[in-house]
């Protein structure tokens, strides 16, 4: 097989998918249990931000140097990206120097021209459509508190941005059922809907869309790259805050997650985090450990 690249979910079998939840939480607990592994000894992982960024920054760069590697920050400002250089030639140099890159973009078109001119595997590390590194990180914390997602409902409120992209790819492979609750006009990408009817309802009311579900989830109204849209966005979502109320109307032993990071007093109500029911600081540590089972899938196995 040619390089094996990581741009959306879909890269993955559902196997492969459901093999690295389980990896992921073994490496979790080698971590904790103070094991030195390092598989990824003399390997060198390229991080090209074109976005700003926290945890996946944080988490790739520890996750390499805990497996042994290196990772380099490049940003598009300091880089000849960020003067025009094509995507073509960047992917053609920089994956002659390294074993693996890791893009965060805005077009999704930048990240599969980048890979089809590497010789590396290419980690999508968010794009205006897409967000597989956080699903990984989020279906491993749903795993590890409530067990196997199959046949569980989730919901979506909010923004039909790149994670609830993402949402749909995870709810195909892992076989379980989305809802979906926006406006008007900030749904996800048509033909996922489309492709995905069988398991994906669309909803407008956030307490409706709630009641039977296992997981709730949510994300900012304003992506990065939409800043300018922020306070139109904030009217256009008045309604769609998730909030310990609307969590009691899930199913008692629902779990909630938000990628990070988030705006309380906007798409979650202040003491939302502070919930029992959210999972969602152990959902963002696991952005390490997953990332990490996937580094070493691309590049040992
Ligand atoms: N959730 C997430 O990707 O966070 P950062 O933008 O901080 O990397
Ligand atoms: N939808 C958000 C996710 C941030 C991790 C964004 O694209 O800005």
């Amino acid at each position: 097989m040619g390089t094996r690249h990581f741009l959306t979910l879909n890269d993955l079998t559902p196997d492969e998918f459901k093999q690295l939840i389980v990896r992921a939480g073994e490496l979790k607990q080698m971590r904790n249990a103070g094991e030195v592994y390092e598989p990824l000894q003399n390997h060198v992982m390229a991080m090209i931000f074109e976005k700003a960024s926290t945890r996946t920054r944080v988490s790739f760069e520890a996750g390499m140097a805990q497996l042994g590697g290196h990772a380099m920050f490049l940003s598009s400002r300091d880089t000849q990206l960020g003067r025009g250089e094509p995507i073509e030639d960047s992917a053609r140099v920089i994956s002659s120097m390294v074993d693996v890159v890791m893009i965060r973009t805005f077009e999704h078109a930048t990240v599969e021209t980048f890979a089809r001119y590497s010789r590396v595997p290419v980690i999508n590390a968010l794009t205006d459509d897409y967000h597989p590194c956080q699903l990984l990180a989020d279906m491993q914390a749903y795993h590890e508190h409530r067990g196997s997602i199959q046949g569980k409902t989730a919901v979506w409120i909010g923004d039909g941005n790149n994670m609830c992209n993402s949402w749909i790819n995870a709810a195909a492979l892992l076989d379980f059922r989305l809802h979906i609750c926006c406006p008007e006009g900030f749904e996800p990408m048509q033909s996922l809907l489309e492709q995905h009817a069988d398991r994906v309802r669309l909803f407008r009311d956030p307490e409706e869309a709630v009641k039977g579900t296992d997981l709730v989830s949510t994300d900012v109204w304003a992506s990065m790259g939409q800043e300018e849209e922020a306070k139109a966005r904030e009217k256009q979502f008045t309604g769609f805050q998730v909030s310990p109320a609307l969590m009691d109307l899930a199913n008692p032993d629902a779990v909630f997650l938000h990628c990070l990071p988030a705006h309380r007093g906007e798409e979650i109500s202040e003491d939302m985090l502070d919930d029992p029911r959210s999972i969602v600081f152990d959902e963002a540590e696991n952005r390490l450990h997953a990332q990490k089972a996937l580094l070493e899938f691309l590049l040992v196995n």
